[in-house]
């Protein structure tokens, strides 16, 4: 079934849709020069044109996918389940899930790994954080698929670790948990701060964990924990506030 030709270029668009025409006007072709005034005017309306040129292109882009044409070196996948391969805590896993997945949910309900928490499901408190090549993301804000050819570290992952193990055991020697739900997010956050600064002040504890919320309220043992983990002493540790 063919759809509807949509406009790709301006030279698509009707004689007299206003928009490329209306711009070359107002950008004065055919007078001796560019005042300041028709040179503000114009830039609007080109810009106002090429919203308005981009946005078809991407109904147009839409259009072609409901016909099922892709452009060359474009892959659809889904909405079924499809193959995914990932690299998780050094190993590969296989798992059939649909593209939509979050990492988040891939990792709890297809490998039953349920160290990673999802708490609110939407990027706002970090307690999904594990590691992508050693970076914190938020797993629910990840999909699975766009794991794939990266290094993903869990909070499994990390307890076999050296430097995770000695921060969960600082976690627990200062008692950095309450109800528990954010301490996985925090510890994946705070290995990460020590792998890029090994001997960090507790500001740039505080900075690193800025994005992760802990409703308990135990922000200052996670930085106790954290510096103790990292050996830095007391007065090491002094922030700047
Ligand atoms: S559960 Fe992912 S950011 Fe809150
Ligand atoms: S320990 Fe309860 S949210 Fe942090």
């Amino acid at each position: 079934m063919s759809g509807p030709k949509l406009p790709h270029d301006s030279s698509d668009l009707p004689q007299d849709s206003g928009v490329a025409q209306t711009a070359e006007n107002k950008l004065g072709k055919g007078t001796t020069g560019i005042t300041r005034r028709g040179f503000l005017k114009g830039a609007g309306v080109t810009a106002a044109g090429t919203a308005l040129l981009e946005g078809a292109r991407a109904f147009g882009r839409e259009a072609a996918a409901t016909r099922g044409e892709h452009p060359e070196g474009v892959r659809e996948f889904g909405p079924g389940p499809v193959a995914v391969t990932l690299q998780v805590n050094g190993k590969e896993r296989v798992i059939h899930i649909e593209p939509r997945t979050t990492l988040a949910d891939a990792l709890r309900l297809e490998m039953a790994m349920t160290g990673t928490k999802v708490v609110c499901d939407r990027g706002a408190c970090s307690a999904c954080t594990l590691l992508m090549d050693d970076i914190p993301i938020n797993s629910c804000m990840t999909l699975a698929i766009d794991a794939v050819g990266h290094q993903v570290t869990t909070i499994e992952g990390l307890t076999e670790s050296s430097e995770g193990h000695s921060m969960q055991a600082a976690f627990l020697k200062h008692d950095a948990m309450q109800c528990g739900f954010c301490t996985p997010g925090m510890v994946m956050t705070c290995s990460a701060l020590l792998k890029k600064n090994p001997k960090p002040t507790e500001d740039d504890v505080r900075l690193a964990t800025a994005g992760n919320l802990c409703r308990c309220g135990t922000y200052p043992r996670i930085f106790a924990a954290t510096l103790e983990a990292a050996g830095v002493s007391d007065s090491e540790s002094t922030h700047n506030a």
